[in-house]
């Protein structure tokens, strides 16, 4: 980032003296207004629930225009990697690493995150503690979470090599351990990964193969599972990635960061929207239902929301969606199920929403979670996966915005202050007085 020459001036009307600050611009997208000696300089913090306009850090990882509905990955737009910038494991190297890898490059990479896809044999344990109908994202919280203890011992987070062996593991190991998760609530037994597999190959084959007859990939599927991939893989400073940055901000071991992560993205205001929102398309059922849900959301007592509709940063169509509901096409067609009723409801819910002056003035446009649930569904993913497999794929979003963060040197532990509003400093009265 640059330090502009402008610089912002804030006064008081209450006399007290006015403070400059400096403005920093960065690559492209908004500058900043650097404000960390503000308390020092006045005694006032500023305020900003839910973070509306602050910037955390500074990234060269992710970029998103919310009003244009643009995404680049260290530049790139997400339309050109997801459609003709090669597999998943490509974004990997390229988010992490700030450029695309070469040939040479890509096979060395493919060869070292395949040799690190197995877990310690002990894992399967873990598993053994959870009901067989716990929700997905619990187990990969504690699974996730458990992996700290296998490797914190000989985790050194300030050595380079050490963090890169640690977001290696991490994207390499989370298809086993979703796919774990899977068997185990199906009372199938585990499938260990294969060597000879794509990425997204051999996690289909975790997932959908059993030990008493041979399971044929279907490249088509494997290809659209990558593209869904692709598309969730980083998405700058959301919910999700801040509590990676804000855990890794005190030094914590980066699986037990992931494992905050996964929490975090569990909600359905964020990661959970995709399974929320096949509930959602569900419940309404049939076209003829659509009105009486849209006045629904309207009513704000309701409480009811359009889910996989809206967004923070997204005030434009989400550039993930149009993406997530081309390759639902693809797969609907591949599988003969072109007239699948739920993504015909989707699309119908859709136009109807967006010619619907409620959602038109708030500017809330189907995102990336709107038609994830149904591809994932015709995948064969259960709906209470979903939220699985974007913790699959937003893992090497995380590991490289957590590793970008231990390395920039700006960085200092994650500690907000607050307004108080509660009461004054007061006595303790005896038992009898209260
Ligand atoms: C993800 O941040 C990221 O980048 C996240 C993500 C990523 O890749 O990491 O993109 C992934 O989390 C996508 C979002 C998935 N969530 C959903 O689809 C859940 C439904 N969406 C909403 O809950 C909401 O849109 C949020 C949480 C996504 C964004 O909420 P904001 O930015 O805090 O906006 P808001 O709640 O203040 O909404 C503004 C207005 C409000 O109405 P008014 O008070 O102005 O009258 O829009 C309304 C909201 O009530 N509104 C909705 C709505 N989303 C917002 N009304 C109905 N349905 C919705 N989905």
């Amino acid at each position: 980032m640059t330090n502009s020459e402008t610089k912002a001036t804030l006064s008081f009307s209450d006399g007290s003296p006015s403070i400059e600050m400096p403005i920093y611009k960065g690559s492209i997208g908004p500058d900043v207004i650097d404000i960390r000696k503000l308390y020092g300089a006045t005694g006032k913090f500023t305020y900003d629930p839910g973070f509306m306009s602050t910037a955390a850090c500074n990234s060269s990882i992710t970029y998103i225009d919310g009003d244009k509905g643009e995404l680049l990955y260290r530049g790139y737009p997400i339309e050109q990697l997801a459609q003709n910038g090669g597999d998943f494991l490509e974004s990997c190297y390229l988010l992490l690493n700030g450029e695309l890898p070469n040939a040479e490059q890509k096979q060395k990479f493919v060869d070292t995150v395949t040799k690190h896809t197995m877990v310690h044999e002990q894992m399967q344990f873990f598993f053994r503690g959870f009901r067989r109908d716990a929700h997905p994202m619990s187990v990969l919280v504690g699974t996730v979470g458990a992996l700290a203890s296998f490797y914190h011992d000989s985790l050194d987070i300030n050595d380079a090599h050490h963090r890169e062996v640690s977001a290696i593991r991490l994207i390499a190991k989370m298809p086993t351990l979703v796919a774990m998760a899977y068997k185990y609530s199906i009372g199938q037994p585990f499938v260990y990964p294969r060597n000879d597999l794509s990425y997204s190959a051999n996690f289909m084959y975790m997932m959908f193969s059993n030990p008493c007859e041979p399971y044929k990939v279907n490249e088509v599927l494997v290809r659209a599972l990558d593209r869904i991939l692709i598309l969730h893989a980083d998405h700058e400073q959301n919910a999700s990635t801040s509590t990676v940055r804000l855990a890794g901000s005190s030094g914590a071991n980066p699986f037990a960061c992931i494992a905050a992560g996964i929490a975090c993205l569990w909600g359905p205001a964020h990661g959970g929207a995709n399974e929320a929102a096949l509930s959602m398309l569900e419940e309404i059922g049939s076209v003829d239902n659509i009105a009486h849900f849209i006045e629904q959301v309207k009513d704000k007592n309701s409480g009811v929301k359009l889910m996989g509709f809206g967004h923070r940063v997204y005030k434009n169509y989400d550039p993930r969606a149009k993406l997530m509901r081309e390759t639902c096409y693809e797969v609907l067609n591949e599988l003969g199920l072109q007239d699948d009723p739920l993504f015909k409801l989707a699309m119908a819910l859709e136009k109807i929403a967006l010619e619907d002056e409620y959602f038109v003035s708030r500017k809330l446009y189907p995102n990336v979670d709107f038609y994830s649930g149904i591809v994932q569904r015709a995948l064969g993913i259960p709906t209470a996966l979903f939220t699985g497999i974007f913790a699959l794929a937003r893992t090497v979003g995380w590991v490289a915005q957590w590793k970008e963060m231990i390395s920039d040197p700006e960085q200092k532990i994650g500690r907000p202050r607050q307004l108080f509003v509660g009461s004054p400093q007061r006595d303790v009265p005896d038992m009898d007085k209260r």
